[in-house]
């Protein structure tokens, strides 16, 4: 499958931006609707396409956008009564403004692959056999693909066994709880008391372990409430302040239910 014309250009300029200005080059305003029908606005790090890392080879692929997420919080009530929202992206590096927007579906603990197949119409999917393979200097990211792999394997193990050629929504929450950092992990638990929560190792099964029980525990109520939010882009609205270009991309509806190359699906439009 080839990547959308957006995918390829954003995440070249993200990469560019990283080398320029650093990892604040990931923070983007999420805004959302509240409940009450009013705007609700905050900043969010980007953490990826989902099923993707950029430093281990995963074997898989997807355009869908993912950011992490307390349960608890607002954006959780808002996305559920209204999944529209828009990322607004200034990438100070290059002087330039993305404006993606689409609709985000959350991953909670039980939710289930089936229940987003309807809501999520873009797959994740697997690329060419072989691909994966482990090319981190980052111990965490390498254990977090690992696990990754471990457990679509074994979500595919028994009678209906397809050896991990299956996406798991429930495996994709696991991987993004291994790749945060100890400290961000930490503020997961409600009974904690902030302090950082490493993973040290994982399970034959690809669960995170904590040698020390009580950090153990720790870390599984913190992994209860941690959510993934998926977003599916529906149009991406482009400014560069350099040159004045003012562009967008946008599925047409029509070309969304069809098969078609992503690359084909989409529709570029200069508007100035
Ligand atoms: C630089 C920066 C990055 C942040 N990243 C996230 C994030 O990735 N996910 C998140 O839920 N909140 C993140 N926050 C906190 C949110 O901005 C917000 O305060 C929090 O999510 C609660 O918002 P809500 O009540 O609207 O859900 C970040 C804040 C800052 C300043």
């Amino acid at each position: 499958m080839s990547s959308s014309p957006w995918k390829t250009f954003l995440a070249s300029q993200l990469q560019t931006n990283i080398e320029r200005v650093g990892l604040s080059a990931t923070y983007v305003s999420l805004a959302t609707v509240r409940p009450d029908g009013t705007p609700a606005n905050r900043t969010v790090v980007f953490r990826g396409f989902a099923g993707e890392d950029h430093r281990s080879e995963t074997g898989w692929q997807s355009e869908l956008l993912t950011v992490t997420s307390a349960k608890r919080s607002r954006k959780m009530a808002d996305i559920a009564a209204q999944p529209m929202v828009e990322l607004s992206w200034f990438m100070a590096g290059t002087q330039e403004q993305f404006r993606v927007h689409g609709r985000m579906v959350a991953v909670q603990a039980g939710t289930t692959s089936d229940a987003l197949r309807g809501v999520l119409p873009d797959p994740v999917t697997k690329k060419g056999a072989g691909s994966a393979k482990d090319t981190s200097a980052s111990s965490s990211t390498g254990l977090a693909t690992r696990a990754f792999l471990t457990r679509l394997s074994r979500e595919g193990a028994g009678d209906n066994s397809d050896g991990g050629n299956t996406f798991d929504w429930q495996v994709e929450r696991l991987r993004q709880w291994y790749r945060m950092n100890d400290q961000l992990r930490g503020t997961f638990p409600e009974a904690g008391d902030g302090e950082p929560l490493a993973i040290e190792n994982m399970d034959n099964e690809g669960w995170f372990v904590n040698h020390d029980p009580a950090k153990q525990k720790l870390l599984e109520a913190g992994y209860e409430n941690f959510a993934l939010l998926v977003m599916q882009v529906e149009s991406v609205d482009y400014v560069n302040l350099t040159t004045g270009e003012h562009s967008v991309f946008i599925k047409p509806k029509e070309r969304q239910e069809q098969a078609m190359e992503e690359s084909s699906k989409w529709v570029f439009k200069r508007l100035s």
